[in-house]
């Protein structure tokens, strides 16, 4: 009976996940500090160019890589961005709220990907953790900025990684994303060295050092059928159902969540629409796109927690 418990406290974090209001949150500590130096590239920008902010790094971050790219925001939706170091942003990605001018920040954290993103026992970087983070442009000379919140259109983000390390015959590597909620991802690496994302955060591919357990086919095999073992198939069958009816019941609670989950997100977006919406309308005439945010990222599935 304690296990009912735990699964309801599994299905409410996961509800809190799934139905976080999306709008822009805290940077963590690194990306506070890296976006400052980012800003400090930033003189009299021109829009669109790519300035290398490593020079304004300290000493003690040597190692890292750091850009700073400015763009109207309009720029971005209708154009993307084809070509900003391993990034391509394709056209479609409206920020929200709505600012004027962003400001997407590159970072390579080289050798300290490790340090600053640890990952699971047993797993092993193969590429250098890539972020591309985006906050308002507005002000170059602020600091502690929040992440400033993107919504993909139909096509992703793709990364395209440079050097990715060779790894042992047999084990699929796979591209991880760290998103700026905390939460871990990994997804399959296509051509070899080519991840995609619909979502701001930091990114690698990554191998398991030892294959994975087998799985099912060792279990054991349960006996042959006997008058004996009628008595436990009885018992069997019965939790089963048991098992069956508590199932249901987690099952249609999950129903009621992701149905109350949507109906959430649907007045979100309807809020955010309109927001949208207004300012668009003070801002740029004849637009008749509408530029609803669809939500059409896939929610973090939590394989761990990324703990700063
Ligand atoms: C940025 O500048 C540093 C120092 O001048 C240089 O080593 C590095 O290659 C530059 N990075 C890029 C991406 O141009
Ligand atoms: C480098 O120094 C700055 C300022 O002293 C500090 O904020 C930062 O955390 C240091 N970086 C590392 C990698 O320790
Ligand atoms: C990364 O390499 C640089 C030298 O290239 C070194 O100064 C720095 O301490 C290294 N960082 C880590 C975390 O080992
Ligand atoms: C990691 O690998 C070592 C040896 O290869 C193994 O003993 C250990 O159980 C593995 N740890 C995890 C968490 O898989
Ligand atoms: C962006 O920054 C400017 C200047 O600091 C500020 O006036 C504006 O409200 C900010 N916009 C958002 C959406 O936070
Ligand atoms: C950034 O915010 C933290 C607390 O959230 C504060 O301690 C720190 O002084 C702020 N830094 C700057 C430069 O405003
Ligand atoms: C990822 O790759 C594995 C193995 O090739 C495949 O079974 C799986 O369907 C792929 N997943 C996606 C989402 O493409």
């Amino acid at each position: 009976m304690m296990r009912i418990p735990s699964l309801l406290l599994v299905l409410i974090l996961l509800s809190s996940l799934g139905c976080q209001v999306m709008g822009d949150s805290k940077a963590n500590p690194l990306d506070a500090i890296l976006q400052e130096y980012a800003y400090k590239a930033l003189v009299k920008p021109i829009t669109g160019t790519i300035y290398n902010a490593t020079t304004q790094l300290p000493s003690n971050f040597t190692g890292l890589t750091l850009s700073a790219l400015r763009l109207r925001s309009g720029s971005l939706r209708r154009y993307g961005v084809p070509n900003y170091n391993e990034f391509q942003i394709p056209k479609g990605f409206i920020e929200t709220p709505y600012v004027k001018r962003l400001v997407l920040v590159y970072q390579n954290l080289g050798n300290w990907s490790i340090k600053y993103y640890p990952l699971l026992p047993n797993y092993t970087y193969l590429a250098p953790l890539l972020g591309l983070v985006a906050y308002n442009g507005s002000d170059l000379s602020a600091t502690n900025l929040s992440y400033h919140n993107l919504n993909g259109g139909a096509d992703p983000i793709i990364v395209r990684f440079h050097d990715v390390k060779s790894h042992p015959p047999g084990i699929l590597p796979k591209c991880v994303c760290f998103d700026l909620f905390g939460s871990s991802h990994f997804s399959n690496v296509t051509g070899g060295n080519t991840c995609s994302t619909f979502q701001q955060g930091h990114f690698s591919i990554v191998v398991q050092s030892t294959p994975p357990p087998p799985a099912i086919s060792s279990l054991p095999i349960p006996p042959k059928e006997s008058k004996s073992s009628n008595k436990k198939v009885g018992i069997i069958v019965g939790s089963v159902l048991a098992g069956g009816l508590v199932l249901v019941a987690l099952s249609s609670l999950l129903v009621l969540w992701v149905l109350n989950c949507k109906q959430t997100k649907k007045i979100q977006e309807m809020e955010r629409a309109g927001d949208l919406g207004e300012v668009l309308h003070m801002t740029s005439v004849g637009n008749t796109k509408a530029p609803a945010a669809s939500l059409t990222r896939t929610l973090p599935t939590i394989e761990h927690e990324y703990a700063p």
